[in-house]
């Protein structure tokens, strides 16, 4: 054999990814270097097998956490039955789901689709055909600042935060933005032209910024008033997240909306998003004026189906255990003087900074725990459903640590 001074350089598994992702996909996210491989529970594992406590669920995606085995049971009797067959025709889930839907919102009916943006678009052109078929004029839609409600043009556009939107101008005219909790620029930018009001019950991506109860029956008192419909948007702070069905029957339980989105926690890492709505709102939309190819499909809708069996049971264990989690990081607020507030409710928490809380991410990576931080300064966690008390002490233990790290 020939000794040769060339040194040869091993490539990890995760770095022979990393690699190839950063040749040919898009470079629209700044993801961290971990390559997750596998998760059971509220674990996940890396490629190197190393483990971290899943305190995000995918952003607030993996709510029955990773490889659950009813999720996996009806996924695997489902996708040998039957996964697909477009909205051509029925299948069996779609309207159990719904009825489901119906029992935990109030509200009549659900349209089913694959994303959060997605179910916007379809509450967008549901307040707009409603406007246009009550009066000219009648398109404008109220949003509020800082809020997030996706990445598509329509929900980009109710997207209160010009950061997301400032590449893409124009944005859809007629859209008016007040401050959360703000009853009187609420009531100031309220007309006969208004179609539609949008909120989340909870801002997340804002940085876990509740409603007061005071705002939301102002809301509903005021689309009344001006014939707009009322959107509760509970993408992130839905279906169980909050310790409630939806958080706004924590916050106003007398307070109704005429339509509801969510999708994130649906379908349990399934894509699938759902719009709710009453007789009202969907009268909006007659046939041929909505659609999509995947939305409501058989496999998605049978893991939520399943998943909203489940729910009921697991409301009151995600209250105690989110309280529980708050009760600790208030701990952790006595003792590091740059944490001001720990705010949210059920497993949707924020913990305010008065830094950046991005190296602090880095740093619950490096003790085996991943959160992540929005709006700059706040540290968000939404984890699985299922976290247990002696899990959540495990995160305060790491986060401890992580907290010495500031300078
Ligand atoms: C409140 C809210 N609305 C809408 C969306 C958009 O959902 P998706 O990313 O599934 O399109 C999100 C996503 O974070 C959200 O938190």
């Amino acid at each position: 054999m020939v000794e040769t001074d060339v040194e040869v350089k091993t490539v990890t598994k995760a770095e022979a990814i990393m690699a190839l992702e950063r040749e040919c996909v898009l470079g629209n996210y700044a993801r961290y270097p971990l390559v997750l491989e596998r998760g059971k529970g509220c674990y996940l594992y890396d490629t190197d097998g190393r483990r971290y406590l899943d305190l995000l669920s995918g952003i607030g995606v993996n709510a029955l956490g990773h490889a659950h085995p009813r999720v996996m049971r009806a996924i695997r009797e489902q996708s040998a039955k039957l996964m697909h067959c477009s909205n051509l025709y029925y299948h069996e889930y779609q309207g159990k789901l719904a009825k489901q839907l119906a029992a935990a919102s109030g509200l009549d009916r659900s349209f089913f689709c694959n994303s959060g943006a997605e179910a916007m678009e379809c509450a967008v052109k549901i307040m707009r055909s409603h406007g246009n078929g009550a009066g000219e004029g009648k398109h404008e839609i109220v949003s509020l600042n800082n809020s997030f409600h996706g990445r598509t043009m329509g929900a980009l556009a109710l997207t209160g935060q010009p950061k997301y939107q400032k590449d893409f101008a124009p944005m859809m005219e007629g859209v008016r933005f007040v401050d959360a909790n703000n009853i009187d620029q609420l009531e100031a930018v309220m007309n006969e032209k208004t179609a539609g009001i949008v909120i989340e019950g909870i801002q997340g991506e804002g940085g876990i910024h509740p409603m007061t109860a005071a705002f939301l029956r102002k809301a509903r008192a005021l689309a009344d008033q001006h014939n707009a419909i009322l959107v509760f948007d509970a993408i992130q702070c839905g279906v169980g997240r909050t310790g409630h069905f939806f958080s706004h029957q924590a916050i106003a339980p007398d307070v109704k909306p005429d339509v509801m989105v969510t999708a994130k926690p649906l379908s349990c890492g399934l894509p699938l998003g759902a719009v709710m709505m009453n007789e009202r709102a969907a009268a909006a939309i007659r046939p041929g004026m909505h659609g999509t190819t995947f939305g409501g499909g058989a496999l998605a809708t049978r893991v939520a189906h399943e998943f909203m069996e489940m729910l009921p049971g697991l409301l009151p264990h995600i209250d105690r255990v989110g309280e529980y989690f708050r009760q600790e990081l208030r701990e952790l607020q006595r003792k590091n003087s740059f944490i001001t507030e720990v705010r949210g409710l059920g497993l949707m928490i924020g913990v305010q900074l008065t830094i950046p809380g991005k190296d602090l991410v880095s740093e619950g990576l490096k003790q085996g725990l991943l959160f992540n931080c929005t709006h700059d300064t706040v540290l968000r966690f939404l984890p699985p459903y299922i976290i247990t008390e002696k899990e959540i002490d495990k995160a305060v233990t790491g986060l401890k640590k992580v907290f010495k790290t500031v300078k």
